[in-house]
């Protein structure tokens, strides 16, 4: 359904209304800054990487299983972060890991709810893996069973955690970011 964000990210040249959910909590939580390498996952159309190179992001490196039209500056892996081919590819040690992963919705909100927090552990472990000391971490979890767990699970390797509902994402969407601030390592 278009809105004022769809209509905004078109003319500003940003691929994708989510761009603006990522803006917005950085314009709070100052997450990403100017000189920082982005791991970004579920990357596709590359909203968030455009958005995180106009932060004044370093690296940037977006995964989808979707292929996407080439970022300025950014590079991409296609494949699923749930396969260990596709983690392996995955170099060095980032600033930052961004995950806007969603599941294809099924309408049964209970096997979605599950396939979100599948890829929001995945992304955990993959973010535990490759943040430097002190980094960031934002991602998308649908709300329902097994979310308090997980918001446990972060809490344990971040100094600050968060749950946060940028006034992009659709008020009737189950999704929130959780967001750890300062990684423990
Ligand atoms: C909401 S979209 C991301 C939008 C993006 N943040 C942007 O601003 O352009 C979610 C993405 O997660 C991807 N995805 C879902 N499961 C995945 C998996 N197992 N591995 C990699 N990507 C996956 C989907 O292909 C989809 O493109």
């Amino acid at each position: 359904m278009r809105d004022k964000y769809t209509d905004k990210a078109l003319s500003e040249g940003l691929r994708a209304r989510s761009a603006f959910k990522l803006i917005q909590i950085n314009e709070k939580y100052h997450i990403v800054k100017r000189g920082n390498d982005v791991l970004d996952l579920g990357c596709w159309p590359g909203g968030w990487m455009i958005a995180a190179k106009r932060m004044g992001a370093n690296k940037v490196i977006g995964i989808d299983l979707a292929k996407i039209e080439p970022v300025v500056g950014a590079e991409f892996i296609q494949g699923s972060v749930l396969e260990s081919k596709t983690i392996n590819k995955i170099q060095g040690s980032f600033d930052v890991v961004l995950s806007d992963l969603a599941p294809k919705t099924s309408g049964n909100r209970g096997l979605d709810v599950a396939r979100s927090l599948d890829l929001s552990q995945a992304a955990l472990n993959i973010a535990i893996k490759h943040l430097k000391i002190n980094g960031n971490f934002l991602v998308k979890v649908f709300q329902g069973e097994g979310y308090q767990e997980f918001f446990r699970e972060v809490n344990k390797h971040f100094m600050f955690v968060k749950t946060v509902k940028p006034e992009a994402s659709r008020q009737r969407s189950m999704e929130v970011y959780l967001l750890g601030i300062g990684f423990k390592g």
